[in-house]
């Protein structure tokens, strides 16, 4: 593979180019208008840059990885790609239109993969004429930190088709993991009823919202608590996987929203995005 579209250009997205121009692809990255595609471009250069100025990356090594970055309107100039990754809000209906457009577009061998968390990868699948070269690739947030990929295979997948993408994740550095087309895959089905609850504890009242992220930092040893954990997530992100996964995993209570986090979500609380979530930022 040598040219790789990347489709939505928010936190995932922008972080998903990063890893792939880290490691020598060349990357066309795609966003509906002008103002979505700097915003991108905006979160790719602040993340290189902080890259350089902690010695990390050189100065060198930064301009080469963002002179593979092509931003492009529209999807038209995904003609030529080997792999897209869709990584659009986790809307079905959006999905599904994104796909149909790709579908149009990219050349009949293209592998077609979305970045969806909690959606039925088969649904998106169904809705093109390869069905079988559509594949999940869920990466985690930060992207270009967090080493997981999950690889969702559907019953129409191409074994092929899954290898590639398994070699694929070998070369980006991160670690692939395969998983069928269940609700939240394997993390995010293990992680969030957790960081639901933890949202219930602090609704509860009995205890301070840093005490609870310290009990499971200096307690568990995790890198972040949960409340600051969905504060990186994004809360609109969390309710959205979390009210996916209610619906498609059985209405467990486990995965029914937490009401203060549907508040917050309400009031534009989304965590370190917008500013200001369980914590506030900047
Ligand atoms: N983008 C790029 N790089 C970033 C970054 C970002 N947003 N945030 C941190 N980093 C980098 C830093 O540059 C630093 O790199 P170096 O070590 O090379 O210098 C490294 O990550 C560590 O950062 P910090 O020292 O600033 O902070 P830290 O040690 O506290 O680590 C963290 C930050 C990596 C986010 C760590 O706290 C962590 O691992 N937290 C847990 C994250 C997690 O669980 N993510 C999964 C969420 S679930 C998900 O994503 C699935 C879903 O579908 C929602």
């Amino acid at each position: 593979m040598n040219t790789i579209g990347v489709v939505g250009l928010g936190t995932m997205g922008a972080g998903i180019v990063e890893v792939f121009a880290r490691s020598g692809l060349d990357v066309v990255a795609v966003e509906a208008g002008a103002a979505a595609l700097e915003r991108g471009r905006g979160i790719l250069t602040a993340s290189t840059d902080r890259a350089v100025a902690r010695g990390k990356l050189s100065a060198a090594d930064r301009d080469a990885l963002l002179g593979r970055v092509r931003f492009e309107a529209g999807p038209a100039a995904l003609h030529d790609a080997d792999l897209v990754i869709e990584a659009v809000p986790e809307r079905l209906d959006l999905k599904h239109v994104v796909f149909a457009e790709l579908d149009r577009v990219c050349k009949p061998s293209a592998i077609l993969a979305t970045n969806t968390s909690s959606l039925p990868v088969t649904e998106i699948a169904a809705g093109t004429g390869r069905p079988d070269r559509v594949i999940g690739m869920h990466f985690f947030n930060p992207a270009p930190v967090m080493r997981l990929v999950e690889v969702v295979r559907t019953v129409v997948t191409a074994d092929d088709v899954v290898a590639d993408v398994a070699a694929l994740c070998t070369r980006l550095g991160k670690r692939g993991v395969t998983i069928g087309d269940r609700a939240g895959f394997i993390a995010n089905a293990l992680l969030f009823g957790y960081l639901n609850q933890a949202v219930t504890m602090l609704e509860s009242g009995h205890v301070s919202r840093e005490d609870l992220d310290a009990a499971m930092r200096v307690g568990c040893g995790l890198p972040m608590g949960p409340l600051a954990l969905l504060d990186l997530i994004g809360l609109d992100v969390a309710a959205e996987i979390l009210d996916t996964m209610f619906r498609r995993g059985g209405r467990n209570r486990r995965h029914a929203p937490a009401p203060l986090l549907a508040q917050m979500v309400t009031a534009g609380f989304l965590g370190r995005k917008s500013g200001r979530g369980f914590y506030p930022y900047g």
